[in-house]
């Protein structure tokens, strides 16, 4: 079954604006803490198939959204590559031994780590086709390189991501090994994904925007480009939605040189000046501010009517410019689907 949302990425201008949100599954969602609550941790979810089908369906169960986005993270890659993960309360991820203390070579894989990812998405993907009455699409997910490396080499999140842009300047072969040790997994993974019912996938990049330009076509367009080669010769009918948070103005080189067959844009970017400057006829996917849901009142209306008017000429996945924060209220989000589905040309 295709769907509206598949129909978009594909390329199709239709009259209705297919809607998902990035993070929609989580903890803004008290079923999601319910269950989360009862499994105890967010790894022991993942790892549920059954819990992370569920929890991958709640959302379209509540909100009836045009997609499902598989509910896992993209640390699992580098748990995959033999680092250990743990998510701590209020911590956020530690990866460990982080790479600023040891060497890419003496991880050992544990390719095993995916598979129970590959068995949440046939899940899902038999439950969509069997209690849905029309079709919704199943996106699966990677980090990009470039992003994943950065908590590799870190062993944890940072705010300006430096150590691997040091690394990354003082020693760009080990780098290197890094990112393609990444894109090679990325792309077993994604076609792994693909194999068990995901029918588009998306590449976050969320630390696109810390790099200097010669770095961005360095470790954000080239291993991008790479990915979306060799996974089109695997699936060449799986659109690749390329989300490089914070490109900017280098979303143009992003768009054009990795062959993306869709573009997420985040909020800081004017939704005038995307549809303006994007190649023609890409699909585009955004990028209302996740705080102005939080927020709520009229400007979110107002807000949500510019996105929808700006991309009106384009095909256009409506959703916001990063993740939904866990704070923000049910009824914001209700307010905001009233006025995508209902507008009209
Ligand atoms: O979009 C979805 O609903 C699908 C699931 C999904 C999660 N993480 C679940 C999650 C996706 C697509 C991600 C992507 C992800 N994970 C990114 C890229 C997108 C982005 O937000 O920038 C990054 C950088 C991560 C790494 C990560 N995972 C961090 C830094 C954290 C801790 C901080 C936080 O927001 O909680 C996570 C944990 C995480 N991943 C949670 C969820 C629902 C929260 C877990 C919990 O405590 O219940």
């Amino acid at each position: 079954m295709a769907g509206l949302l598949l129909d978009t990425l594909k390329g199709r201008n239709a009259d209705r604006r297919p809607v998902w949100f990035m993070r929609q599954a989580g903890r803004y969602l008290p079923e999601y803490r319910a269950l989360r609550a009862a499994k105890g941790g967010f790894l022991a979810l993942v790892y549920d198939s059954e819990a992370a089908a569920e929890i991958t369906l709640q959302p379209l169960h509540r909100y009836d959204f045009d997609g499902a986005i598989l509910f896992s993270d993209i640390l699992i890659v580098p748990y995959a590559m033999g680092q250990d993960l743990q998510f701590l309360a209020g911590e956020g991820p530690h990866l460990a031994p982080a790479l600023v203390d040891t060497a890419l070579a003496s991880l050992a894989a544990v390719p095993e780590r995916l598979t129970p990812i590959y068995e949440t998405v046939a899940r899902v993907r038999h439950r969509l086709d069997t209690e849905f009455a029309t079709p919704h699409t199943l996106l699966g997910f990677a980090g990009s390189p470039w992003t994943v490396a950065t908590y590799m080499v870190a062993g944890e999140g940072s705010r300006d991501q430096h150590a691997a842009r040091e690394l990354a300047y003082r020693d760009p072969a080990a780098f290197q090994a890094i990112i393609d040790a990444i894109v090679a997994v990325t792309v077993d993974y994604l076609g792994g994904q693909i194999a068990a019912g995901a029918e588009a996938v998306q590449l976050f990049d969320s630390w696109a925007g810390s790099l200097a330009p010669a770095e961005f076509e360095r470790w954000v367009i080239a291993p991008n480009a790479e990915i979306v080669r060799q996974l089109k010769a695997r699936c060449p009918d799986t659109p690749i939605i390329g989300f490089p948070k914070g490109a900017g103005e280098k979303l143009v080189a992003y768009a054009r040189e990795t062959g993306v067959d869709a573009l997420g844009v985040d909020e800081t970017i004017d939704p005038l000046w995307a549809a303006r400057e994007l190649p023609a006829g890409l699909p585009v996917q955004g990028n209302l501010d996740p705080l102005l849901l939080l927020a709520g009142g009229d400007e979110l209306d107002t807000q949500a009517h510019r996105v929808l008017d700006a991309f009106a000429d384009r095909p256009h996945v409506f959703n916001l410019g990063h993740g939904i924060g866990q704070f923000t209220p049910i009824e914001h989000v209700e307010r905001l689907l009233k006025v995508v589905r209902g507008w009209s040309r």
